[in-house]
């Protein structure tokens, strides 16, 4: 049996966590995500806050995994840690801290790629998230389209040519005076939106799209935003419209994200789709993609909010993947703002 300890630090969350098991029969002992709240108050994630709050909580966060867990250091086979993508300066604290537990107990160590993380969050929860599937991840900064054929062969098929899922809710909250962030507040403010007063055009969804075209997959969520900001500008009384306004961006939204990824399970054939990332936290788009791909007899699988958001079981869960391939990382690994998925075969 093989025993991972997981460090995320990429964005504004310090997590750790320990999984447990062999191949994809892994149980999680223990997780501990600690929220940096600060930034609500600018309204955004300030990198150089984000680094000195992971700096004053890796210790304890980590501490605290293992304390979960009932294991030690000297207990554990890995330490799988995120190196990219990411803020370099929070990805760093995690890393450094990472490289630290690997050199002085040593034990193997793993440079994890956060959205590899986000693609076995599923799998933490249901055994039957695993390969092959058709993957949709979206996050505050990715709105990525992939289609698995097993862990490490990824087809990228479609990624956001302007703003990622995530960022477009956050924006969209913003221009409604909601808390940041905030895809969920928009999502409860759309529960009671009226469908038919607004209607926005959805992004790069023609119905004569060819799979050959260079758009079929693709997203972009600049223009609805814009859109967004036209309609508040032309409210006469923001109060009584956001909802409906709120409403009709996350339908014009939502249809987008299952229409594209309804197309990429058709073309693979593939019986499961599997999300990840913050936006997967939204229920109403779990649900559409549910009622949409049942007709074909697909299954889709979301993880539980706690394991969609950034976490790091999902970063111990591929750390698991990568042990197994023989994989290790030096004490030179080092942090990355962009890298590409591993494992990526040309499209
Ligand atoms: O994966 P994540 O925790 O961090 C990144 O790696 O970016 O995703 C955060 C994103 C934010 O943009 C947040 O507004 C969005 O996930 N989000 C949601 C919901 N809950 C979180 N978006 C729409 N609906 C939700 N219920
Ligand atoms: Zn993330």
């Amino acid at each position: 049996m093989t025993r991972i300890l997981g460090i995320e630090t990429s964005c504004d969350e310090t997590s750790a966590a320990v999984l447990e098991g062999d191949g994809d029969d892994v149980a999680q002992k223990s997780l501990v995500i600690l929220s940096q709240d600060i930034h609500r108050v600018f309204g955004g994630v300030v990198p150089e806050i984000a680094s000195r709050a992971h700096l004053t909580s890796i210790v304890p966060v980590v501490e605290r995994a293992l304390e979960e867990a009932e294991t030690s250091l000297d207990d554990l086979d890995a330490v799988a840690v995120t190196n990219t993508p990411g803020l370099v300066g929070a990805l760093l604290v995690g890393v450094s801290y990472g490289k630290a537990l690997a050199f002085s107990h040593d034990i193997p160590l793993l440079g994890i790629h956060h959205m590899e993380g986000h693609l076995f969050a599923a799998a933490l929860e249901h055994r039957d998230a695993v390969p092959p599937f058709t993957a949709l991840l979206v996050s505050g900064g990715h709105t990525l389209l992939l289609d698995v054929e097993a862990w490490g062969k990824y087809r990228l098929l479609g990624a956001t040519r302007d703003d990622a899922a995530g960022e477009a809710f956050d924006k969209v909250a913003k221009l409604l005076g909601l808390p940041y962030p905030g895809g969920r507040y928009v999502e409860q403010l759309a529960r009671d939106g009226d469908p038919k007063r607004f209607h926005f055009s959805r992004p790069m969804l023609r119905k004569n799209a060819l799979p050959a075209d260079e758009d079929y997959y693709a997203f972009s969520f600049s223009g609805l935003k814009t859109a967004v900001l036209n309609a508040v500008r032309a409210s006469k009384n923001i109060d009584a419209d956001k909802a409906d306004i709120a409403r009709a961006f996350q339908d014009s939204l939502i249809d987008t994200l299952v229409e594209k990824t309804s197309r990429a399970a058709n073309a693979f054939s593939r019986q499961r789709v599997v999300l990840g990332g913050g936006v997967a936290c939204n229920g109403t788009l779990a649900a559409a993609m549910r009622a949409r791909l049942a007709r074909d007899g697909v299954t889709v699988f979301t993880p539980t909010p706690r394991l969609a958001t950034d976490n790091a079981a999902m970063i111990a869960r591929a750390g698991f993947f990568r042990f197994e391939q023989g994989e290790r990382a030096g004490l030179d690994l080092n942090a990355y703002a962009s890298r590409p998925i591993p494992g990526l075969v040309a499209a």
